[in-house]
């Protein structure tokens, strides 16, 4: 492989994941709500018991986006013709326009249904394969994994949670989020760090399944919340650890003595261009603080904000289809996040297992 690598993301969704779909606050019980998730419109909402649901926002029969219709808190029933489907299963339990003799058998017909999960804050849908053209909608798909959750180290914590909307590929989104090299000029703050901070930073790294972590390691001084995090725990170690994970995780752990911060970042593709970047945290650090959650919001919707506004301002450049490059070694993490999606698509063509881009322990440096 050469030091300086033209490579253009491919925008490839990923297929057979959990995805966060909307905010729990977002999903009220009284309404339906549209989203989209790889392209696939869907509609979600609550039933009596708040349990959440998620189907194909298009009727079988001919298509109606269901969000148009009425749901009883159990039954969904088409705008268009009335036919009505169980909100969980999706499942067809009405065709009002059929005769006492007429023996179509409804309860075969399925309005597509996605497996569907609260979990920190988030409703996540399992988004499948999509079916083969003109197979028609069938039960839901089973997951075959557990809804991803943000790592807890004991039972007393605090949560909050920030979405904010990108206008780029999920690819843009994911690479910029494992970028180290725009801290010092994207994220400048006087709390933070200047630009003037730049130093010389060794970071080792390891294949991990289905991606690569940042060992665990001492967070960089230069930046004022750690100092204060230092002085605060009174713990002689502070360790970070980060893990990325197909197909758009980010893990990342703050241990300090009994003390710990720990955030599950997602870039979930909402179409080709367009993605979206969910950020949930949990933390037991300053739980006392009465404005602790507040102030740490702010904080973490200061740092989004700069990477969205980034983003907004690359998409001008990126609409003319420019050549890119990955250099080494700052954007390698962007490489690898590539060579496993590469990976894990070849792994599913060919039903073998995923080879690991990754040989072993790797030790990156930059500046930054
Ligand atoms: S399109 Fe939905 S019932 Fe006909
Ligand atoms: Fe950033």
């Amino acid at each position: 492989m050469t030091d300086l690598e033209r490579q253009a993301p491919d925008s490839l969704m990923l297929y057979g994941f959990w995805y966060r779909a909307l905010p729990s606050q977002q999903v009220t019980r009284n309404r339906l709500h549209k989203t989209t998730l790889l392209e696939t419109p869907l509609v979600l909402g609550r039933d009596r018991m708040g349990k959440p649901f998620a189907l194909r926002d298009a009727c079988p029969h001919r298509g109606m986006p269901l969000s148009h219709g009425v749901f009883d808190g159990k039954q969904l029933e088409c705008s268009y013709h009335g036919w009505r489907f169980d909100a969980h299963t999706g499942q067809c339990q009405l065709i009002p326009s059929l005769t006492s003799d007429q023996e179509l058998k409804f309860d075969r017909i399925y309005a597509g249904s996605h497996a569907c999960e609260e979990h920190d804050d988030y409703i996540w849908v399992f988004v499948p394969e999509p079916p083969p053209a003109g197979a028609g909608f069938t039960k839901a798909t089973e997951p075959p994994a557990p809804v991803p959750e943000v790592p807890k180290f004991g039972g007393k914590f605090k949560t909050a949670y920030l979405t904010a909307d990108l206008p780029c590929s999920v690819d843009h989104g994911i690479i910029g989020l494992m970028d180290p090299a725009h801290g010092p000029f994207v994220h400048q703050a006087w709390w933070w760090r200047s630009r003037h901070s730049i130093h010389e930073k060794q970071k080792n790294f390891e294949p991990i399944p289905m991606g690569f972590r940042m060992s665990a390691h001492t967070p960089s001084s230069n930046s004022a919340p750690y100092k204060l995090l230092r002085l605060y725990a009174d713990a002689d170690s502070i360790t970070t650890t980060i893990d990325f994970v197909l197909p758009n995780r980010r893990y990342e752990t703050i241990q300090a003595g009994k003390y710990w911060f720990a955030s599950l970042t997602t870039v979930t593709p909402i179409t080709r261009n367009h993605c979206s970047i969910d950020v949930v945290a949990c933390w037991n650090i300053f739980r006392w603080v009465p404005f602790g959650p507040s102030l740490l919001k702010f904080v973490f919707a200061k740092f989004v904000e700069q990477d969205r506004q980034t983003m907004e301002d690359q998409s001008e450049g990126l609409k003319h289809n420019p050549h890119l490059m990955l250099i080494d070694d700052a954007d390698r993490p962007a490489k690898w996040y590539f060579q496993l999606k590469a990976a894990y698509l070849e792994a599913k063509r060919t039903s073998a297992e995923m080879k690991h881009p990754m040989p072993g322990p790797v030790t990156l440096k930059w500046r930054s």
